[in-house]
């Protein structure tokens, strides 16, 4: 597939689009809603990016920011300890459509949010996944998987993290 893909970040007339995309590549239990997706435009759009291809969005990463050092389930559902100047940043939702994965798309949105955590002097960037990913997420420089507390959906959920120098 040879379109363009542009990347920006998030303005609020994408939000069908982007919950589109949420419920296109996340299990129906794991979907964020369109709720949830509001929220996280309008409380953090500076931690939200999309990737654009013939006028569809085809690729989406968002974040919010702690001070907390453990993620909770609370925090992904309702931006609970959210705050814009937390020393770290918490990916939430990277999602992909099936026709566009495998060119490295991912690994750009993932660059964004590493880009502008560094911007904003962040300590670090977390996020949660299944054992299933975690080699990905490897691959794209993140480390220390752990075990986490959370049983959302009754599964397991690893914590990594990607350091950023201190400036
Ligand atoms: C996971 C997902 C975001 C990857 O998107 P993508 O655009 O295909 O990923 P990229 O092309 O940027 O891949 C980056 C690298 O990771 C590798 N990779 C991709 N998917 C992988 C997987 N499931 N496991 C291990 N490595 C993987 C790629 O080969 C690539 O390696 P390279 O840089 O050496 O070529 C996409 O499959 C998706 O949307 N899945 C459903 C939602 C989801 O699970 N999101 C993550 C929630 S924690």
């Amino acid at each position: 597939m040879s379109q363009q893909v542009y990347f920006r970040q998030v303005r609020r007339s994408d939000l069908d689009n982007c919950a589109g995309l949420e419920q296109l590549c996340y299990t129906d239990q794991e979907a964020a809603t369109r709720e949830h997706i509001a929220k996280r435009i309008e409380t953090y759009p500076d931690g939200f990016f999309v990737a654009e291809s013939e006028g569809q969005i085809i690729g989406m990463i968002n974040c919010g920011a702690t001070h907390m050092d453990d993620i909770t389930d609370e925090l992904y559902m309702q931006l609970a300890g959210h705050v814009r100047n937390g020393k770290h940043s918490v990916i939430f939702s990277l999602a992909v459509h099936p026709d566009y994965r495998g060119r490295g798309i991912a690994h750009e949105l993932i660059n964004l949010v590493i880009e502008a955590s560094k911007k904003k002097q962040k300590q670090s960037v977390h996020l949660l996944c299944k054992k299933s990913l975690i080699n990905f997420y490897e691959h794209l420089g993140f480390g220390s998987p752990k075990l986490t507390d959370s049983s959302f959906n009754n599964s397991n959920w690893y914590e990594l993290s990607f350091p950023l120098p201190s400036v």
